[in-house]
Parts: C-alpha cells; structure tokens; sequence
C-alpha cells in the first residue's frame, strides 16, 4: 500500500513537556500497513500527549516524526489527516439523535446539484462501509445514539477508512466499554488491520492489547519501557511490565488469572 518499506509512521527520539512537567522523554514509535501497534502504560504514562503528537495536535519539542520516511511538522490535526493519518478519539463527537449516516458524513455530506444533500448516496456508502467492516446494521436511520458504545466507535472506523485513512489512531477506544464491547471494538480493530491499515491502539488494559497487537510499546512516567514485537513477550510478561514490577507484577498475576 505504501509501496515503500518505510513503517508509515515513524517517531524517534520524541519528547514534549508541558510547561515544568515533562510528559514524554525520548521516546520511539513505529506503525506499518497491516499491523496493529500498541502503545501501553498507566494513568500519567504519557499516552495520550504522544497519540496527540502523532495527530498533529500536539508539536513535539524534541525528535523526529516522519511519515513514510518524510519529515513532517503537523500544524493541525487536519494536516495529519491529508497525510492519512485518522484519530478516534474516546469522547466521539457525535450528534446522538442524528442517523447514523447522517454522522458518517458529518462535516464532508455528500451533495447532488444545488447543493441538495445526496441522502441516497449516503444512506447506502454508510450502510455499505459498516458492513465491510462486519456490522450489519438493520437500518442507517436510526438514531446514532441507539447504537452501543462499540457499535459507535465501528462508525467512526468505518467513516475514517471511508474518507482515505490509512492510519488509524485509537485512544482508550476499550476504556469505558463491558467486556462484549470492548470484545467487539477489538474485532474491528483486526478488520482495520486486515485492510491494510497502520492501526495504533492505545490502552492500560493488557489483555485488550495483547490478542490483537502485532507490537507492544510500554510507557511509565513519559518514558518507553518496552517495545516488543509480539513473539518476544508473552501476554504475563507485558501485564507485569505494564504493572511495574515487584508486588504489582504479584497482583497482575492474580488478576490475569481471575480474568481468564
Ligand atoms: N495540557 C497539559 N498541561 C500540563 N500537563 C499535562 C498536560 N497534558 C498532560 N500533562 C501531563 O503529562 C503527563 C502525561 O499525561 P498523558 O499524556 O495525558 O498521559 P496518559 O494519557 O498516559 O494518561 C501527566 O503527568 C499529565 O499530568
Ligand atoms: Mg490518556
């Protein structure tokens, strides 16, 4: 897809403070076409300063970003998204009482002439993007706020690959969903995947990464603390890294265990 060898997201050496505090330290983050990298850490790791690096709404102080083996400086989350590069983020702006396609085409509505809206158009591309990624949804009127959280979020994949993404950047898109939800989100981050996608999926929860990641970065206080390709770490080893060692590796172990 790239036609390149180059991952299509490549940072190295970033950093990026916030006034006195420093919320990233050196840090290096790869994503290619087909895989699904995962960037781990706990509350404070530095997460989301990095995903908002990568989608052009934050400039790093130091290191380099390039995409494709170019050198960017992202100005604004619209210059990310010409490069291709799509962020879901967790509180998706939608407009709860709007059908679905309606939200699928929110801010880019398809037009007929005389600028009257192309419903028919749009109904059938949002029905037919949802179902390519596995969503088989009964009717595109209803109400986007019908839909469970997962469901949502499968929108705004499907609308991000729509509209020419080819990376796809998901903060925390498990953090608020049960257990099924968060099952189904993981399902379209594969499908994602398996379009050819860049996916970057950022969670604290281990056992959401490790089935679906092809490569683990772990964050702690700003600074990476692992970047695994997923035949060097087994899911044990990336919970305890995540966890910090010591007693927490002890109580990760009992959760993994009750988590089974
Ligand atoms: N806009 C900001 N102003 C000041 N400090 C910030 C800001 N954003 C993040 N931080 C700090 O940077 C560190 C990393 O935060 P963040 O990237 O949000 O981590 P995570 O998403 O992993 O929870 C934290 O110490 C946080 O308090
Ligand atoms: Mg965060």
């Amino acid at each position: 897809m790239t036609g390149t060898d180059q991952p299509l997201i490549r940072l190295t050496g970033v950093g990026k403070s916030h006034g006195a505090v420093i919320a990233l330290r050196d840090v290096d983050l790869e994503a290619s076409a087909g895989e699904v990298t995962c960037v781990l850490g706990d509350n404070g790791a530095g997460k989301s300063t990095l995903i908002k690096i990568v989608a052009g709404l934050h400039r790093h102080d130091t290191g380099t970003y390039e995409v494709q083996g170019e050198k960017v400086e992202f100005g604004s989350p619209r210059e990310a998204l010409d490069r291709g590069i799509a962020t879901v983020y967790q509180d998706l702006a939608v407009v709860p009482l709007m059908p679905v396609w309606r939200n699928f085409f929110l801010g880019s509505e398809k037009r007929r002439r005389f600028g009257r809206l192309d419903i028919v158009s749009m109904r059938e591309t949002a029905r037919r993007e949802m179902a390519a990624m596995g969503v088989d949804l009964r009717d595109v009127d209803q109400p986007i706020g019908t839909l469970s959280g997962g469901e949502r979020q499968c929108v705004a994949i499907a609308r991000a690959v729509h509209f020419g993404a080819r990376a796809l950047v998901l903060d925390e898109p498990t953090a608020a969903l049960g257990v099924k939800q968060a099952g189904v989100v993981l399902r379209y981050i594969v499908r994602a995947r398996e379009r050819g996608l860049a996916v970057v999926f950022i969670t604290h929860n281990p056992h959401h990464a490790y089935p679906v990641g092809d490569r683990f970065l772990i964050l702690n206080r700003g600074r990476s603390i692992g970047d695994h390709n997923k035949d060097e770490i087994t899911r044990e080893e990336l919970t305890a890294l995540m966890a910090g060692g010591g007693e927490l590796e002890e109580l990760a172990r009992e959760l993994d265990v009750a988590g089974d």
